[in-house]
């Protein structure tokens, strides 16, 4: 049998006659690359978390436990000032470094290109998402005397268009040598009948998988060995799309040093039981986040004494790790989620086909699930007004106008108090 027969009778083990028809119709270069994509897929891994789709989310045998943390705001000023101190130490000597998870589809936004890219509508001439991230950067520069190593996470579909647009723009004036871009790794996706999605050149649709894969991918880029070369102890990694990101937090960092655990972050109180936000927690004794669709409403409800939410820390991707945690965790293999999100296909009679509504899952493993490998995090409540302006949706909560306001309030008290 030739690999094509093979190939053909795997396909049709796990119901995928649309790749088989697909493959029929190709002249032979296209079907030669589409033969190597396939070889490359585990079907058996893609079709078993298919199936997981189907069965219920249980969190069984656990113990569930609220976590401590720390209220930034309650500091008194010797403990603030002790952490600021150590904080800074690392940041003077060049020993900290910056992650930006920006290999995100964006779905919910709906924004053409990468979401970096994604011009916020702020004092009236606008701030690109990887700007906002450039002048928190450059603040922290200018504060600490140094120059933060950074490093961009970009997906095989978004990287040509997030190098050229920073190309473009010149890194927003930020230093071209500090930076680094680098590419995650990749899964299919899949349709509700479980069947892999094609895309516009003809091959299997696949998408970047889940920010969970920061940490091989560090490993995989080179990134992790360069970050050595420096001397990096501290490296933070944050997302793209929260306009009051603070990626340089000596108070957080501080805090983790004197605290002595691998991993830090900042929390915000949740805005109500049911905000689509992930919650930390203590499981079987060990740090973890709960992500909102996989809380149990009981859970989400349920308040302490004081009538404040029992699992009201909200996890807004403000992580920080000493280079040892990044390591470890770049070895362990993280569990996948599936999440239900638009993705544009072309159909068996070879047309584009938009979806209005969500069609198909895309699996996922999510940066916190990492947590689970350490004994202990510190956790840093910040203030929602001054750490957190997600832009998730196109309108409504968490959208852009919701991050305008708050980013033009947050800068509008800035300056009164300067
Ligand atoms: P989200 O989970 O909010 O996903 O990402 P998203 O892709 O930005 O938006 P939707 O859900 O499709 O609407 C949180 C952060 O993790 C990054 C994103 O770029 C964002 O900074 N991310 C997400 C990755 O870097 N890679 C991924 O595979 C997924």
């Amino acid at each position: 049998m030739n690999k094509e027969q093979d190939v053909i009778k795997m396909l049709e083990s796990y119901n995928q006659n649309h790749i088989i028809n697909l493959l029929k119709n190709l002249d032979e270069v296209k079907k030669q690359e589409l033969l190597e994509q396939i070889e490359k897929i585990d079907f058996h891994q893609i079709m078993e978390l298919y199936d997981n789709t189907k069965k219920e989310i249980e969190i069984k045998e656990s113990k569930i436990e609220p976590i401590s943390y720390l209220d930034k705001a309650k500091l008194s000023q010797e403990q603030k000032e002790k952490f600021d101190k150590l904080g800074e130490e690392i940041l003077r000597n060049g020993k900290y470094a910056v992650v930006t998870m920006a290999g995100g589809q964006g779905t919910r936004l709906g924004h053409t290109g990468p979401k970096g890219t994604f011009k916020l509508d702020v004092y009236g001439k606008g701030k690109y998402l990887f700007e906002i991230l450039k002048e928190n950067l450059e603040e922290a520069n200018k504060k600490y005397y140094t120059t933060i190593p950074w490093y961009i996470m970009t997906s095989k579909e978004n990287n040509s268009a997030t190098v050229e647009f920073l190309e473009k723009n010149n890194y927003f004036g930020y230093p071209k040598e500090a930076v680094t871009i680098f590419t995650q790794s990749e899964l299919p996706l899949v349709d509700f009948d479980g069947k892999l999605l094609i895309s516009k050149d003809m091959k299997i649709k696949e998408a970047s998988d889940g920010n969970g894969g920061t940490y091989s991918s560090l490993r995989a880029s080179g990134c992790l060995s360069d970050m050595k070369d420096k001397g990096i102890k501290w490296i933070f990694i944050g997302g793209v799309d929260n306009a009051l990101l603070k990626m340089a937090d000596v108070t957080l960092l501080g805090m983790a040093i004197d605290k002595n655990v691998q991993i830090a972050s900042k929390s915000v109180v949740k805005a109500n039981p049911h905000e689509k936000v992930g919650v930390f927690c203590k499981m079987n004794n060990h740090p973890k986040v709960i992500e909102y669709a996989e809380l149990p409403e009981s859970m989400a409800e349920e308040v302490d004494d004081d009538g404040e939410l029992k699992y009201g820390e909200s996890h807004i991707m403000c992580n920080l790790y000493t280079i040892e945690a990044i390591e470890k965790a770049s070895k362990e293999p993280l569990m996948y989620h599936s999440a239900v999100k638009k993705n544009s296909y072309i159909d068996e009679n070879g047309k584009e086909i938009i979806p209005e509504e969500p069609n198909s899952y895309k699996f996922e493993s999510f940066i916190f699930d990492a947590f689970e490998f350490f004994d202990d995090i510190a956790i840093l409540r910040g203030k929602r007004e001054d750490d957190f302006a997600p832009v998730k949706n196109k309108d409504g909560v968490d959208s852009p106008k919701t991050a305008k306001e708050l980013y033009e309030k947050y800068w509008n008290r800035q300056e009164k108090n300067n």
